[in-house]
C-alpha cells in the first residue's frame, strides 16, 4: 500500500465514522502570530479545542502540511524530516479515549495491515507537580484491544527514559511515562505552558522494526522511547481536557477533546516494514532523481547528503507554494537555509549548477494532485531555487576555499568563523557542518560575541552614516545599498572628486542619494553615470568588509559622509575586482551583497535639486 493510499484510507475511515474532512491549512499560519510555521494539525484548530464552534461540526479529520524548523539539524537519519504530513482527527468535546484508541488501532491493524505484535504503546504515568493522575483508562482500553487480537498486553510504569533503559521492556507492551514523554501541548511539558494554553496526557503508538538491532550507545536496554531506531512513533492521541491557569495550575476545559496526529511518512514506512522514510514513494522519486543527476547511489557513504537534499527541497517547495520566498528574515530565512544547505550537499554529490531545481519534478508528480498549489506554482518554485542556488554557489566556492585555508588545527576560531560569514557570506551552520565533517570544533561563543559586537558597530556606523538609511535588510534593499556605493564612486568619477554624499535613503524598491553638486546633470552625464554603474555590476566586483582604526580608514581615503560622526574603530566596505583594483571604499555599517554578480540593471528614475548645491538621484534595479 503506497502513501497516497494510506492517506486516502485514513481519511475515508474517519469519514465513515462521521468526521468531516477539512482541507490542510497553509504552512504559514493564518491568524497565529506565536509561530512561524504550521507544525501540527491541531494548530489551526486551537480556537475550537478551546470551545469555539467549528462550522463543520465536532468530528474532524485531515492531512495537514507541517514544517518543524527545530528538526533541521536532525535531518540525515532514516526518519527525521523538516516537512511532513500529519494525519489528524479531532473530537471537539465529542468522543474520548475509548473510541479514539479503538479506531486508531483498528485502522492500523485491519485497514493498513500492520501486525499488532509489532505495535507498542505508551500512556501518561501521572504527575505529582500538576496532580494529574495516571491514565489508567487508556491502559485498560489498550489491554482489551490487544486481547481482541489474541495478544496479552502487560503494562509497566517506567516514569522516565533512563529507568526504561535500565530496566528493559521485559514482556510488557504498554508503558507509562511521565510528563516529559506523555503530556502534549504546543509548548511541551506543563511547566512551559503559558496561561490559557490547552494540553493533556497522551498515548503514543510505536511500530517495532525488528530488523533494527538495539545499539547500546542509546542505553543499556531498548524500549519504545529509545532513540536507536528499532521503535518508531507513528501516532499520538492527545486527550486534551486541561488548560493552564493564570496562577500556574490547571483546570478542566469546558469539553473533553481528542487530538490525534500521525506522521504519514512514518506510517507509510511501517506499512512497508522499512524503517527508512526516504524509501517511501513520498521521497523515493526525488531520491532516484538525485541518483540520476549525481551518478551516485543512495545506499552509499553519501546517504546523508541525499536525505538532506530530498527533505530540504521538498520543504522549500511547499514553503514557496504557500508564498514564502528566500530572504534574510523570519520564514524566508528558513527557505534560504534549506536551499543553501541543499546546494552545499548537491556540491558534495557533484550535481551541476542549475540542476537542483529539477528535483521539483518528481515531487510535483507525487504531491500535485493532493496539494494543487505545488503544481500551480511549479515554475516559480524552480525559479526561486535556481536564483538562490546561483547566488550561493559563488559564496560557497569562495567560502570553501577560504575554509580550507584556515581549517588547519582542531579548532576554527570564532574570528575565523566570523570572517567566513562576514567577508565570504558563509552561514554559520555550513561552517559548523564543514568543521564537524573534519572532526573540528568551532568557537561559537567567540563567533556570537563578534557577531553581536559587529551588529552594534553596524548600528553605530549606519546611524551616523545614513540619514534615513536602510528601510530593512532584505535582499533587494541590500543590493541597492551596494549599488548606492557604486553610484557615489561613479558620480565622483563623472562629475568630479569633490562630489560628497549628503544623505541617503534605501528601500527594497529604490535608492535615493543626496550629493553635493551645483547644477542640474545633463542628459549625457546621466547616461554616462548609468552606464558606468552597470559596467561595474557586470564586472562582478566583490564586496570586501574590513574593520579598522578610524585613522587607517582615513589614510586609505575611505569615503565618509559629510558631518557624520564615527567611533574609533570603523567598518569599511571596499568594492573591487578580482585583481584587487578598488572602485569604491566607504565607511559603512552594511549590509552588502558579497558580489555585484547578477544584481540586475541600474536605472536612474529622477534627478532633481534638493537645496542650493545639493542634488538628489533616485534609482532602481530592473
Ligand atoms: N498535536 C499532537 C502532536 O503533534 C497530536 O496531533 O503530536
Amino acid at each position: 500500500m503506497n502513501p497516497a493510499k494510506v492517506r486516502k484510507t485514513y481519511l475515508q475511515f474517519f469519514k465513515q465514522e462521521d468526521h468531516a474532512i477539512i482541507p490542510s491549512a497553509p504552512l504559514v499560519p493564518e491568524n497565529d502570530p506565536t509561530t512561524l510555521f504550521t507544525g501540527s494539525g491541531m494548530q489551526p484548530l486551537v480556537p475550537y479545542l478551546l470551545g469555539a464552534k467549528h462550522p463543520l461540526g465536532t468530528k474532524l479529520v485531515n492531512s495537514q502540511k507541517c514544517f518543524r524548523a527545530e528538526d533541521i539539524e536532525e535531518v540525515g537519519d532514516n526518519r527525521h524530516t523538516t516537512f511532513f504530513e500529519m494525519l489528524g482527527n479531532w473530537s471537539l468535546g465529542e468522543y474520548f479515549k475509548e473510541d479514539q484508541l479503538s479506531w486508531v488501532f483498528l485502522l492500523l491493524v485491519d485497514e493498513l495491515g500492520l501486525d499488532p505484535r509489532r505495535l507498542y504503546v505508551t500512556v501518561f504515568s501521572g504527575d505529582e507537580k500538576t496532580g494529574i493522575a495516571k491514565d489508567k483508562d487508556s491502559i485498560a482500553i489498550w489491554k482489551k484491544l490487544f486481547l481482541e487480537k489474541g495478544i496479552r498486553a502487560g503494562d509497566v510504569d517506567m516514569q522516565t527514559e533512563e529507568r526504561a533503559a535500565e530496566l528493559g521492556m521485559g514482556e510488557a507492551r504498554i508503558f507509562a511515562f511521565g510528563a516529559k514523554k506523555n503530556w502534549w501541548s504546543r509548548s511541551g511539558v506543563p511547566e512551559n505552558m503559558p496561561p490559557g494554553e490547552p494540553g493533556g496526557p497522551d498515548s503514543e503508538i510505536f511500530y517495532e522494526f525488528d530488523m533494527v538491532e538495539h545499539n547500546s550507545v542509546f542505553g543499556k536496554h531498548c524500549h519504545p522511547n529509545c532513540d536507536c531506531g528499532r521503535f518508531m512513533e507513528i501516532g499520538n492521541s492527545v486527550f486534551m481536557e486541561y488548560k493552564k491557569t493564570e496562577d500556574g495550575g490547571f483546570k478542566k476545559l469546558s469539553q473533553q477533546n481528542v487530538d490525534f496526529g500521525g506522521g504519514l511518512e512514518r506510517i507509510a514506512a511501517a506499512v512497508a516494514n522499512n524503517p527508512d522514510v526516504f524509501c517511501t514513494p513520498l521521497l523515493s522519486g526525488i531520491v532516484e532523481k538525485i541518483e540520476r543527476l549525481s551518478g551516485k547511489k543512495y545506499k552509499s557513504k553519501d546517504t546523508v547528503s541525499f536525505r538532506i537534499i530530498a527533505d530540504h527541497i521538498r520543504g522549500v517547495m511547499f514553503m514557496i507554494a504557500d508564498g514564502v520566498l528566500p530572504s534574510n528574515t523570519e520564514r524566508g530565512y528558513f527557505a534560504r537555509r534549506l536551499i543553501r544547505r541543499s546546494v552545499r550537499h548537491a556540491d558534495i554529490l557533484g550535481i551541476k549548477q542549475g540542476k537542483l531545481a529539477n528535483l521539483v519534478f518528481p515531487l510535483v508528480q507525487e504531491y500535485g494532485e493532493v496539494y494543487p498549489e505545488v503544481a500551480e506554482t511549479k515554475e516559480k518554485i524552480m525559479r526561486e531555487i535556481r536564483d538562490e542556488e546561483e547566488k550561493f554557489r559563488v559564496t560557497l566556492k569562495n567560502g570553501l576555499e577560504e575554509f580550507k585555508r584556515v581549517a588547519l588545527g582542531k579548532m576554527i576560531s570564532g574570528k575565523q568563523a566570523f570572517d567566513l560569514y562576514q567577508s565570504y557570506g558563509m552561514p554559520l551552520d555550513i561552517t559548523l557542518e564543514l568543521a564537524q565533517e573534519r572532526g573540528m570544533a568551532v568557537d561559537q561563543e567567540e563567533f556570537k560575541k563578534l557577531f553581536n559586537e559587529h551588529r552594534n558597530l553596524s548600528r553605530t556606523a549606519s546611524s551616523g552614516m545614513f540619514k534615513g538609511g536602510l528601510a530593512d535588510h532584505s535582499e533587494e534593499t541590500t543590493k541597492l545599498h551596494t549599488v548606492h556605493h557604486l553610484l557615489l564612486a561613479t558620480l565622483q568619477q563623472v562629475l568630479g572628486k569633490d562630489v560628497r554624499q549628503r544623505g541617503s535613503n534605501i528601500t527594497s524598491e529604490r535608492l535615493r542619494m543626496d550629493f553635493s553638486f551645483d547644477r542640474k546633470l545633463t542628459q549625457e552625464e546621466l547616461v554616462c553615470v548609468e552606464n558606468l554603474v552597470n559596467e561595474k555590476i557586470v564586472q562582478e566586483l566583490e564586496v570586501v568588509h574590513k574593520e579598522m582604526p578610524k585613522e587607517k580608514a582615513e589614510q586609505m581615503g575611505a569615503e565618509m559622509e559629510f558631518g557624520a560622526k564615527y567611533g574609533s574603530v570603523v567598518s569599511v566596505y571596499i568594492v573591487q575586482d578580482k585583481h584587487g583594483e578598488v572602485f569604491s571604499k566607504e565607511f559603512c555599517g552594511g549590509p552588502h551583497v558579497a558580489s555585484t554578480k547578477g544584481m540586475g540593471i541600474f536605472k536612474i528614475i529622477k534627478e532633481e535639486a534638493v537645496s542650493a548645491g545639493v542634488r538628489r538621484i533616485r534609482g532602481k534595479l530592473t
